[in-house]
């Protein structure tokens, strides 16, 4: 019998890597013959230590496991799908996941991520198959018409970017992916290379024929270990199966791909300062004209996207950017990964169709708090996105949506709070984050986040509260306007909300700010 348990970090955490010994011991006592196969997770993290069994049926799920159930669950011979009060059916009949539309994550926590033999079983390598029959040009208007747009947060057309790279005029050019995934609450990216490596391969290899890069690097977050070696191990099986190298797939068209660890800073996540910290330098932020598409690392013009969206390229090349551009609302095109965390019951990975409403994601998803407490807010999008109340939870999940209530979608990080939160004290925490993490290069974000942990602490202290509240927002209008990454320019933006949704805590009567 097949047995599948997740190697992801988080599934890890959960004791994942021990329910997977005691399985094997257990089966060797009692004589059971099976095969562990290590996945990535579904992103049901609430479920996990979680395993499934393959049966004639499909794979039966139990979960979440504990060491001391694993007794009764062999009694109940839970290797051929026998009956238990942890057995959960097939995990694609759970509400959870069969009301997501997984696109990006469609193999996530299915496949063996360091087979490609596997990846390829389950519809992989179909989109650089595709790719390397069309013209460069073709390829870069495939993704244009898909609509598809920046998953790291800012998103941008990635279409667009894609030709600005493809028209830029070098003797060499490089494709680099940002895996410095540093949103609170999101793990997305992660979660994909340590479930399903070769997406991110396949997607960066295409990326590469499009622009005309034949190199590319993914720099990746130094906190994420298991990401990183997951990745490196799947670049060297590419590698050697001949789907990276000098001649991909025997097309005679170069790529070549290396993994990177990353600094160990938040701010090596900002594009310009990842390239500097690729390049071996101190991570700062570079001034922008030039864009990396025109003169990025080493000063070639580089094709800088976030994990998710090169990951997603390979379902757009296979299927055709109409059937991706059908799924999402306005201008957001396809799916987002939505990653649920903090208090809440049901924490995971969600992808679905832009469009849905935070109440859809943590209500029904999310089957509300943790603690049973009554939701107080919801920070989207990252330590740099707006904080809302229960209030507005019916704001459709949208770039745009939520750039016009003064928040941002960001990485797709939601992060849920109980009554018992104070945004006065979430608001000077937004400062103190902002003062720890920047690169230092601008006064605005230098001094004006030290600055904000100050008045904050007054206006926390009660002192001088009228005047106080106007510095505040002298203070974030200046960081908005002046600062010269998102650090600065954003770190108002939670701040602001906070203010704004929640002026209760600030012993504040409610009013309008601007
Ligand atoms: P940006 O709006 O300056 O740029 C977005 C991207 O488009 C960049 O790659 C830029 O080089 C490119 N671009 C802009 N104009 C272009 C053109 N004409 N041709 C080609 N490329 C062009 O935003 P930025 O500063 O890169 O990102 C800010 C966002 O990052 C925030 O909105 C936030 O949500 C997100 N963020 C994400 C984090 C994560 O962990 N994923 C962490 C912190 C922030
Ligand atoms: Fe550096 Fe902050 Fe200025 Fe960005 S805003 S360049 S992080 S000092």
């Amino acid at each position: 019998t097949r047995v599948f348990i997740s190697r992801d970090a988080a599934s890890l955490s959960l004791g994942a890597a021990r329910i997977a010994r005691l399985i094997v011991d257990e089966a060797g006592v009692r004589g059971s013959d099976l095969e562990i196969v290590a996945t990535g997770s579904r992103g049901l993290f609430w479920l996990e230590p979680l395993v499934e069994v393959e049966t004639p049926a499909g794979r039966i799920a139990y979960g979440p496991i504990s060491p001391t159930d694993l007794g009764s669950l062999f009694d109940a011979d839970f290797l051929s799908g026998g009956e238990h009060p942890l057995r959960l059916e097939r995990l694609e009949d759970q509400p959870y996941l069969a009301r997501q539309q997984r696109l990006t994550f469609a193999r996530c926590g299915i496949v063996d991520p360091l087979s490609v033999e596997d990846y390829e079983a389950h519809g992989g390598y179909a989109g650089l198959r595709r790719a390397l029959t069309l013209e460069p040009q073709a390829i870069v208007d495939e993704i244009k018409l898909s609509g598809l747009r920046g998953r790291g947060g800012a998103g941008f057309p990635t279409g667009i970017k894609w030709d600005t790279v493809l028209h830029a005029q070098a003797d060499r050019k490089y494709v680099v992916c940002n895996a410095d995934e540093g949103d609170s609450g999101t793990f997305g990216d992660r979660m994909l290379m340590e479930g399903d490596p070769f997406s991110l391969i396949e997607g960066m290899t295409i990326a590469g024929l499009a622009v005309g890069a034949t190199k590319g690097f993914i720099y990746i977050r130094s906190e994420y270990p298991h990401a990183y070696r997951t990745m490196t191990e799947a670049i060297e099986v590419a590698t050697k199966a001949g789907y990276l190298g000098p001649s991909v797939l025997g097309s005679g068209r170069a790529f070549i791909l290396e993994s990177r660890l990353g600094a160990g800073a938040y701010i090596c996540g900002e594009e310009t300062s990842l390239l500097d910290s690729l390049e071996g330098k101190r991570g700062m932020v570079r001034a922008k004209p030039p864009l990396p598409a025109v003169a990025g690392l080493f000063g070639k013009p580089t094709l800088i996207n976030n994990t998710l969206s090169l990951a997603t390229v390979p379902w757009i090349m296979a299927n055709g950017f109409q059937a991706y551009a059908d799924f999402g609302m306005g201008r957001s095109r396809g799916t987002l990964p939505i990653q649920l965390a903090g208090n809440v019951t049901r924490g995971g990975l969600i992808e679905l169709a832009f469009g849905a409403t935070l109440r859809e994601i943590v209500e029904d998803f999310g089957g509300g708090t943790a603690t049973g407490r009554p939701l107080k807010a919801v920070q989207v999008g990252g330590p740099l996105g707006a904080y809302f109340p229960a209030s507005m939870l019916d704001l459709p999940l949208d770039y745009e949506t939520l750039a016009a209530e003064k928040g941002l979608l960001g990485h797709g990080g939601i992060v849920v709070f109980d009554d018992t939160v104070d945004l006065s004290r979430q608001a000077r925490f937004a400062f103190e984050f902002c003062a720890a993490e920047s690169c230092g290069k601008c006064t605005p974000c230098r001094v004006g986040a030290v600055r904000g942990v100050e008045v904050m602490d007054r206006i926390i202290a009660g002192i001088e509260p009228e005047k106080n509240f106007e510095v505040l927002e002298d203070l974030c209008a200046l960081m908005t306007d002046a600062s010269l990454c998102a650090m600065g320019g954003l770190t108002p933006l939670p701040v602001m909300s906070a203010l704004t949704h929640f002026p209760e805590d600030f012993d504040r009567a409610p009013q309008v700010v601007a």
